[in-house]
């Protein structure tokens, strides 16, 4: 699955740019902003599924950040658009990271991408990553969708997701304590898209 999120990804760099131009009412500023207050400066920032780097380059002028993608596109943009950043192309359901390496983890839009069976081992690792007490901030798919493969934006796309009390639950049996846990609705071009924010602390 996730090569074809990553050959998909690769393809629609300019139309994902452009569909993601035209979002209506995206909250990812304000948890954003939310996060950022929460930690201090020069955090270890780890972004997972950074894309072309725009949340990067914002946390980047406080924090000391590492974005991660499995798409080469992606990570060309980021690398441009946040020169003081360090970028790992990978799939980060397969990476390999030193634990406490991290005060905190984002991802922003992205888990919605990865198959259900990983999404546990996944906050585990995320877990493993981050120094106790370390933050991780999240939007994850909704629906009920046990895996989806289809045509999205010209490319073959992959997504996943869980209702939002079994995602509370998969955060919770992780090890975090949830500060945050909402469900927001905003206006992607085709419609109204709701998806659940996380902003939870490791225990
Ligand atoms: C919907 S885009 C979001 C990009 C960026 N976070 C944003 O909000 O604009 C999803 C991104 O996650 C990356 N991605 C998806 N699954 C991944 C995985 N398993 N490992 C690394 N990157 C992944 C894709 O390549 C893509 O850049």
């Amino acid at each position: 699955m996730t090569e074809i999120v990553r050959d998909g990804y690769e393809r629609i760099a300019d139309v994902f740019a452009e569909w993601r131009d035209r979002i209506e009412g995206d909250p990812r500023r304000d948890w954003r902003n939310d996060f950022a207050a929460r930690l201090p400066d020069g955090a270890r920032v780890l972004e997972l599924g950074c894309g072309s780097g725009d949340d990067a380059r914002e946390l980047a002028q406080r924090f000391r950040v590492t974005g991660v993608d499995i798409s080469s596109e992606q990570l060309r943009r980021a690398s441009a658009n946040v020169p003081d950043g360090e970028f790992i192309q990978a799939d980060f359901t397969a990476l390999d990271l030193p634990a406490a390496a991290f005060d905190a983890v984002a991802s922003f839009y992205v888990f919605n991408h990865v198959p259900r069976d990983l999404l546990a081992p996944l906050l585990a690792d995320i877990h493993r990553w981050l120094v106790r007490g370390g933050l991780l901030l999240a939007a994850f798919g909704v629906s009920d969708t046990d895996g989806w493969t289809g045509e999205w934006l010209g490319a073959t796309m992959f997504f996943s997701s869980f209702p939002p009390e079994t995602t509370t639950r998969l955060v919770r049996d992780a090890g975090f304590e949830l500060l945050r846990d909402e469900l927001v609705t905003f206006r992607e071009p085709e419609g109204e898209a709701t998806f659940q924010w996380v902003l939870a602390r490791s225990t």
